[in-house]
C-alpha cells in the first residue's frame, strides 16, 4: 500500500471544469496581470477572512514581506518571531532590513509562547509575528495586549491557517487574517488553499495599508506613469486567482474533512504510550494543515514508514535560531528547550480531505507496532 503526503487529484477533478471555464475566459479577456479574476478573488478571499480588503501577491513569503514593508517596518526596528515555524516567517523580516528576534514556543500548541515574548520586547521592537503553525490558532488574545501595552504591531502569518478560528476570552470567535493588524497567506498548492503555483495574499481593514500594498506590489506605481515609492513586482496571477476562485468554493468543506480525518487520527492514537497528539486548545478552531504528533524514536519509525510506502515528512527539523542563515544573531544551543525539543521529536502524518479513513488507520496500526514506549 502507498499512502502519499499529500494527493491533491481529487481536488483538482472537483475543479477542473471550473478552471477550464476560468482559462478559456481569460485567454478571450487577455488580461494576465492584474485581471478580473483576480480582483474578483480578492473581493471573495476578504470576505472569506471578514476584512476589508485583500491585496493579492506572489507568494507567502511576499505577503509577509510587503506586509511588513507596509507598516514602515525596516532597517534598525526588531521583530518578535517564533523560533519553531517555517523559514520564511523569519526570512521576510530580515529582507526589510529589520531583525528577528525569536522567541521560544508552547508545547502543546507548539505557537509562540505568549508568556516569553514580553521578555524579549525591547526599545527598537516594532512588531510581533505570531504565526498559526499547523492551522491552530496562537494565543492572540495575549499578544495583541501587549502589543496595545507597547505600541506594537501584529502580523498574522497565517500562511498554514486557511479558515482557522480563534475564540476570545468573552467568547467571540474571529477567523485568521483578520484578528490583527494585518493576515498574511500564501497560496502555495500543498496549502489549504493552494494554486497551481506559487502566490500569496494581504488581508487588512485598513484603507490606508491596502492603498500602500497596492503600490508595493505594483512597482510602487500610482499611475500608469508615476512611481511613489519603491516597489516591487509581486502580483497574483490572474491565473492563479481564477484557480483559487474555484477553490475557494470548497474550502470550508475540505476543512471540515482534514478535521474528520484529525478526528480518527487523535482516536486511533490517544492511548498509544510514547506518542504525543496535537491538541485543539478550547480557543481554537484547527484545520489541520498538518497533522503532527511527537515521538521518542522518529527515526526509526520514518524509516518503519518508508517501508510500508506511507509517505511522511519532518516541519520543521531545525528551529530557526540554529538555522546557519541566522547564525550572525548569535543564538545557540539551549536558548530555546522547547523548540528544540520539538524539531526532535515531530512528525507530520499524511493529511489532505480526501485521505482515507482506511489509509489513517494502516498509518495508526504502523505508529503502534513501532513508536518506542
Ligand atoms: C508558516 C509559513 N510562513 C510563510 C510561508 C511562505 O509561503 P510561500 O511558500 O508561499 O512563500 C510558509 C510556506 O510554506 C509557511 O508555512
Amino acid at each position: 500500500m502507498k499512502i502519499p503526503f499529500l494527493d491533491l487529484k481529487e481536488q483538482s477533478k472537483v475543479i477542473e471544469k471550473d478552471v477550464l471555464r476560468s482559462l478559456h475566459d481569460l485567454m478571450q479577456r487577455n488580461d494576465f496581470i492584474l485581471g478580473r479574476d483576480l480582483f474578483e478573488f480578492e473581493k471573495e478571499f476578504a470576505g472569506f477572512c471578514e476584512s476589508k480588503f485583500c491585496v493579492g501577491v506572489n507568494s507567502g513569503t511576499d505577503a509577509l514581506f510587503l506586509g511588513l514593508k507596509s507598516l514602515d517596518i525596516g532597517p534598525g526596528d526588531e521583530v518578535i518571531v517564533p523560533a519553531f515555524t517555517y523559514i520564511a516567517s523569519a526570512l521576510a523580516v530580515t529582507y526589510t532590513g529589520a531583525k528577528p528576534v525569536f522567541v521560544d514556543i508552547d508545547q502543546v500548541t507548539y505557537n509562540i509562547d505568549t508568556a516569553k515574548v514580553k521578555e524579549r520586547i525591547s526599545r527598537r521592537t516594532k512588531a510581533i509575528l505570531p504565526v498559526h503553525l499547523y492551522g491552530h490558532p496562537a494565543e492572540m488574545f495575549d499578544i495583541l495586549k501587549l502589543a496595545r501595552k507597547y505600541n506594537l504591531k501584529v502580523i498574522e502569518d497565517a500562511a498554514q491557517a486557511h479558515g482557522t478560528k480563534y475564540k476570545f476570552p468573552k467568547g467571540n470567535w474571529k477567523i485568521a487574517g483578520s484578528i490583527a493588524d494585518i493576515g498574511c497567506f500564501s497560496f502555495y498548492p500543498t496549502k489549504n488553499l493552494g494554486a497551481f503555483g506559487d502566490g500569496g495574499a494581504v488581508v487588512v481593514n485598513s484603507r490606508n495599508i491596502y492603498k500602500k500594498l497596492l503600490m508595493l506590489r505594483d512597482y510602487g506605481r500610482k499611475s500608469r506613469y508615476e512611481h511613489v515609492r519603491l516597489g516591487y513586482n509581486s502580483r497574483l496571477d490572474t491565473l492563479q486567482a481564477a484557480i483559487l476562485r474555484a477553490k475557494l468554493k470548497h474550502l470550508n468543506h475540505w476543512n471540515s474533512l482534514r478535521r474528520k480525518n484529525a478526528w480518527l487520527y487523535s482516536k486511533l492514537l490517544q492511548e498509544v504510550e510514547g506518542v504525543i497528539i496535537p491538541k485543539q486548545a478550547d480557543y481554537a478552531k484547527h484545520v489541520y494543515h498538518v497533522y503532527a504528533i511527537r515521538v521518542k524514536n522518529r527515526k526509526q519509525l520514518l524509516e518503519e514508514f518508508a517501508r510500508r510506502g506511507i509517505s511522511a515528512l519532518i516541519h520543521y527539523p531545525i528551529p530557526l535560531h540554529l538555522q546557519k542563515v541566522y547564525e550572525k544573531l548569535g543564538y545557540k544551543k539551549g536558548d530555546f528547550p522547547i523548540a528544540e525539543k520539538v524539531a526532535g521529536q515531530i512528525i507530520s502524518l499524511p493529511m489532505y480531505p480526501h485521505l482515507k479513513f482506511g489509509e489513517i488507520k494502516a498509518i495508526c496500526r504502523t505508529i503502534k507496532e513501532n513508536v518506542k514506549k
